[in-house]
């Protein structure tokens, strides 16, 4: 086969970035099948990436062949993110990967990005070790926890805008802040950013913040099935009652189940298990590279 002619030290000068396109999806199907044990969500987005304002979609060509592919997304707050990295199999360790990182970290310098961020598995070596190489460094593993709705007596409330100062106040002195260093999950889509206080105030008037005297929570509606959790900080007792309350808020809204993504470590543990919520995923990696 023709890729068994190109040796490791050509195959760098043959590679050629460019933008994806509606027609590509067919070869890119090719080797985003199975890219996980799960499968593979990208060829589902790649329509919506390549009509995307907010960011830009690249392919890596050798001779023609669409050989691998990545997604830089521009968030608010000068802030970017990666996804989508995929190399054809038979072209992996030729310096793909490490090609396509580079024009997006260009596009994104281009877009006044600071700093840009992305998601892998704790045990996907391969993956670190190519985004290590460019700059990357872990900054914060994530777990997720989960429980199954059901009821209760309900007593935490809707945030206003009243509140933001007390509940930024909390954010700003919790243990959540520290151990994530304030990369949270965001609001849309599996992507992680900083929290800010503007953020806080868009979840406020959205809606999606409950708050008792002493804690509070951001929520996200992702799927039909089930809510997350993004946020939650404050005195233990307030939060507890807050992570119970959510299984109320999560079976009015009919919704299966819900999930606390929170960093790994022994408080999440403890306070999830106290409110009987599961260990369900654990090892999402967060990295980030100043741009
Ligand atoms: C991860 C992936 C994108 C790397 O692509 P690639 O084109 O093989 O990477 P590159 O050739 O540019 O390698 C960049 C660096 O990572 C290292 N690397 C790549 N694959 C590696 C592996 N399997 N084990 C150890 N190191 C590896 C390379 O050695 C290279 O460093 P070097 O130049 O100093 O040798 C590719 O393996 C892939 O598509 N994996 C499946 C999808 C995936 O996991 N994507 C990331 C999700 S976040």
């Amino acid at each position: 086969m023709a890729f068994l002619c190109y040796d490791t030290r050509v195959t760098r000068d043959l590679i050629h970035i460019r933008k994806g396109t509606l027609p590509d999806l067919s070869q890119i199907q090719e080797f985003t099948q199975n890219t996980f044990s799960w499968g593979d969500y990208l060829p589902k987005a790649w329509n919506d990436w390549v009509r995307s304002k907010r960011g830009d979609l690249l392919v890596a060509e050798i001779e023609r062949k669409v050989v691998g592919t990545i997604h830089v997304r521009y968030l608010e707050n000068y802030e970017a993110w990666l996804e989508g990295v995929r190399v054809r199999h038979e072209f992996r360790k030729r310096g793909v990967a490490g090609a396509m990182i580079q024009a997006a970290h260009e596009r994104a310098k281009k877009k006044k990005c600071r700093i840009i961020r992305l998601e892998t598995g704790v045990d996907n070596h391969a993956a670190q070790r190519a985004f290590e190489k460019f700059g990357y460094r872990a900054i914060v593993e994530y777990a997720e926890f989960k429980a199954k709705t059901g009821q209760g007596e309900m007593t935490a409330r809707l945030a206003t805008a009243d509140d933001v100062s007390a509940c930024w106040s909390l954010w700003d002195s919790s243990w959540l802040k520290r151990a994530s260093k304030a990369i949270v999950p965001a609001v849309y889509g599996w992507r992680w950013w900083e929290y800010t206080r503007a953020r806080l105030m868009n979840d406020i008037l959205g809606e999606r913040v409950w708050m008792m005297r002493r804690a509070f929570l951001v929520l996200r509606e992702m799927d039909r099935e089930s809510l997350d959790i993004l946020v939650l900080v404050g005195a233990k007792r307030d939060a507890m009652k807050l992570l119970s309350d959510v299984k109320w808020i999560a079976a009015r809204k009919k919704k299966q189940d819900v999930y606390w993504l929170a960093p790994h470590s022994p408080r999440a543990e403890t306070w999830a298990s106290e409110a009987r919520y599961k260990l369900d995923e654990t090892g999402l990696v967060i990295y980030a590279c100043e741009l």
